[in-house]
């Protein structure tokens, strides 16, 4: 049962909600209509049968059906007589009155009979009329009421690309983005971190024990973790060249957080694995919040964390108890756009008992 709004906004319920989906035309010779609509006024078929059919998208949500008329006959009956022009006109509205006398002069130029030039009329608009290889009246109108300005005013509205990309339009558009192609600036806004570590902590954990921390660092303390990391990395015997370069490309990023897990006293292994997996879903959390913003990240687990110095950067004396860390996120402004990467399809990593795989 659906609902809409009555005038007075009290609730109706219908099982036919006012809507329109598909508007058929019985024509004559769907390659004449397909001429004229598609090669001539430049709208593109979404679907197509030739010499049938051919589906036109109006809107997401309206789709001009130009059927050729044997088969709308042996589905919907014999046609009535084909005297006058057919009792109803579809409507183009246009946003301003020069609009319509193009959009004639347009229609025109594709093939269309002008029926009636545009005028001035008496309920107030601006219109003119055109029929198309069948006789359907088309009316090209410029409606300055209340109702045509609504109109129009969603057409704008859905031309505009949607402002807020979907959660899933961000889950497949994340990427790790390296610490040397983050960049900061006055676009970064590093209070959305702040935002992002709300968004962080709807996270589900298991028991409720919200077991994750997170530590924003300024820029005094990423220039220590990067000197750090150098150190780590030299005692564990890398080249030389590399601890110059981790440690260049980590004091250049503009913005880092630390995510820690703590697990209560004398918590059982399975405690403390769930309460690993919440961080790790806390901390996709974040990363899909910044990316939603523009905001790339990556995430790292290297192994500063062991530097006796890692720990008094934070604010401790040493891992408080129960503690260990998740992550150390790396945010910033993409460099350039990251580029997907995945090995395995779907079909790999699914089996699909529904839809019928073995
Ligand atoms: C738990 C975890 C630890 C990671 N640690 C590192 C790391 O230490 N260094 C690194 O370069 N990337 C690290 N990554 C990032 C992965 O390399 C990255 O997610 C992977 O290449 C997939 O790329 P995508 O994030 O763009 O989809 C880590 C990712 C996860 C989930």
């Amino acid at each position: 049962m659906l609902e809409h709004e009555a005038e007075s906004g009290a609730r109706i319920e219908s099982p036919v909600d006012p809507r329109v989906n598909f508007i058929t035309l019985a024509v004559a010779d769907v390659g004449a209509s397909r001429k004229f609509y598609v090669d001539g006024l430049g709208w593109q078929p979404a679907f197509e049968a030739p010499g049938e059919v051919v589906f036109i998208r109006l809107s997401p949500t309206l789709v001009l059906s130009l059927w050729s008329a044997a088969g709308f006959e042996a589905e919907v009956g014999p046609l009535g007589p084909r005297a006058g022009h057919p009792p109803f006109t579809l409507a183009h509205n246009v946003p301003a009155r020069e609009l319509v006398d193009e959009a004639l002069a347009a229609a025109r130029a594709a093939g269309a009979t002008i029926l009636e030039p545009a005028a001035q009329r008496d309920w107030g608009g601006y219109s003119g009329y055109f029929t198309d290889p069948d006789g359907f009246a088309w009316e090209v109108a410029y409606n300055p009421g209340a109702v045509g300005v609504a109109l129009m005013e969603a057409v704008a509205a859905e031309a505009e690309p949607t402002a807020e990309p979907t959660a899933v339009d961000v889950i497949r558009t994340r990427r790790s983005v390296p610490q040397a192609k983050l960049t900061g600036g006055p676009a970064l806004d590093h209070r959305e971190v702040v935002a992002a570590v709300e968004s962080a902590r709807w996270a589900p954990n298991h028991k409720r024990t919200e077991p994750w921390r997170f530590y924003l660092l300024d820029d005094e303390r990423i220039a220590r973790l990067a000197g750090l990391w150098g150190e780590q990395l030299e005692r564990t015997g890398s080249k030389p060249e590399r601890v110059e370069a981790k440690r260049r490309d980590w004091a250049g990023v503009p913005g880092v957080l630390v995510v820690t897990c703590t697990s209560a006293e004398g918590a059982e292994e399975t405690t403390r694995r769930e309460d690993y997996a919440a961080v790790a879903c806390a901390v996709q959390n974040l990363c899909l919040h910044l990316w939603s913003k523009g905001i790339a990240t990556k995430w790292s687990t290297a192994t500063v964390t062991e530097h006796e110095g890692f720990w008094p950067l934070l604010g401790h004396e040493r891992a408080p108890d129960g503690t260990r860390v998740v992550a150390l996120i790396f945010y910033g402004l993409a460099e350039e756009p990251p580029k997907p990467h995945r090995k395995l399809p779907v079909e790999h990593v699914l089996v699909d008992h529904r839809h019928g795989a073995g």
